[in-house]
């Protein structure tokens, strides 16, 4: 195996506490923290303290980091506003670039960003992490497997109760688009996992019904079609008074012409076929047990693809098309029409 991988890390606090905490500890015998930058003191140094950074290598700025700090690649944990910023000096050094979601957070960055990168020739991926969780993993299977034949439309779902401000994160109640930005992104990148294809169209809304807890759209409601003519629906709210979707418990119904593969906030993936004379075989599959899941999952393809492996599934080049559902989905609910989202990802270098 090659050397460690040294890694500069933007964010320390929030979901990076946990990326410092919980999933680069899987990987010391492969990658180390030799940097890391948060704008506020307080994460920076509970995270410095964990990893018993020197105070050299903490930083409450990007470029002094950048300037300081020599590393193979840089982790993003940051809100999606400031990542084409990380991005940039990430890009001005050669450096690899491992990215939360969304890539950036208005299309005219993601842009900037994918022709910044793919330019430097420089790797990055994006993390969805959802692709890789064992409930979805185990839907993926029946269906690659054509349990219960082709899909012909899927039916997506996320309702959590953030009627409260604040809890979903203070930044996430005052942006633009909050769901389609913050969330959805995760569930449209779903839609295209299980349907297999990229979208092509996309029509429907985003809204907020004037409620208090959120300054931006936090509601969805959205029609595609996928590149194979698959069909599929999403349904968003941020706003769930009744029966929650909410995060790693998201409702997927996928239709296919001899049955419906489901799963549910209980995390059973269901196959129900009507078999004819009114007979219904119901069964309850067997979870996919994998030996990585979610995050851990995408950050061991990333240091399996530096070190001369195979490209990730969601590599910047695939995940673009994930972004362009998304700002695809803004303009719709905008214009009020369809968005021809192939169009709108075929980005020119
Ligand atoms: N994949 C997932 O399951 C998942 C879950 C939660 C969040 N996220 C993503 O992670 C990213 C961060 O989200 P969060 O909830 O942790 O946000 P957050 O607001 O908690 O911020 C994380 C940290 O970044 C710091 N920060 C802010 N601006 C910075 C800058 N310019 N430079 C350095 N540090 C800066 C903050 O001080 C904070 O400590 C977002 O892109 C979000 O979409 C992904």
């Amino acid at each position: 195996m090659s050397a460690k991988k040294r890694c500069l890390m933007m964010g320390a606090g929030g979901m990076a506490g946990g990326w410092i905490r919980r999933f680069f500890p899987n990987f010391t015998d492969r990658m180390e923290i030799v940097g890391l930058v948060d704008i506020k003191r307080e994460p920076l140094d509970a995270s410095g303290d964990f990893l018993g950074l020197p105070a050299e290598r903490r930083f409450m700025d990007s470029q002094s980091a950048f300037d300081a700090v020599e590393a193979d690649f840089c982790t993003i944990v940051t809100p999606p506003d400031v990542h084409k910023e990380a991005v940039m000096l990430a890009v001005d050094r050669g450096m690899d670039i491992l990215s939360e979601k969304p890539i950036a957070d208005t299309w005219e960055a993601c842009v900037d960003i994918y022709r910044a990168v793919m330019g430097a020739g420089v790797k990055m991926q994006v993390v969805q992490n959802y692709r890789y969780e064992s409930r979805i993993l185990t839907l993926k299977k029946a269906l690659d497997e054509g349990r219960v034949g082709r899909p012909n439309y899927i039916m997506g779902r996320f309702a959590a109760d953030y009627r409260k401000r604040g809890a979903w994160g203070a930044f996430r109640h005052e942006i633009p688009h909050a769901l389609l930005v913050e969330g959805a992104v995760h569930h449209f990148d779903q839609l295209r996992n299980l349907s297999g294809a990229d979208c092509q169209l996309i029509t429907g809304w985003e809204w907020n019904p004037d409620h208090p807890s959120f300054d931006g759209e936090c509601c969805a409601l959205f029609s595609m079609r996928m590149a194979n003519d698959v069909k599929a629906v999403y349904e968003g709210s941020c706003l769930a008074a009744g029966w929650q979707n909410n995060w790693h418990r998201e409702y997927y119904r996928v239709e296919c012409e001899n049955g419906v593969l489901t799963v549910d906030k209980d995390d059973i993936v269901r196959v129900l076929e009507h078999t004819g004379g009114g007979a219904v075989r119901m069964e309850e599959l067997q979870p996919v047990k994998p030996e990585w899941a979610g995050h851990s999952q995408i950050i061991k393809d990333f240091l399996d693809w530096l070190d001369g492996g195979p490209e990730p599934a969601t590599a910047l080049s695939d995940n673009i098309k994930s972004a362009a559902m998304l700002f695809g989905a803004v303009d719709a609910s905008e214009t009020g029409r369809c968005v021809d989202v192939a169009a709108k990802a075929a980005i020119e270098s």
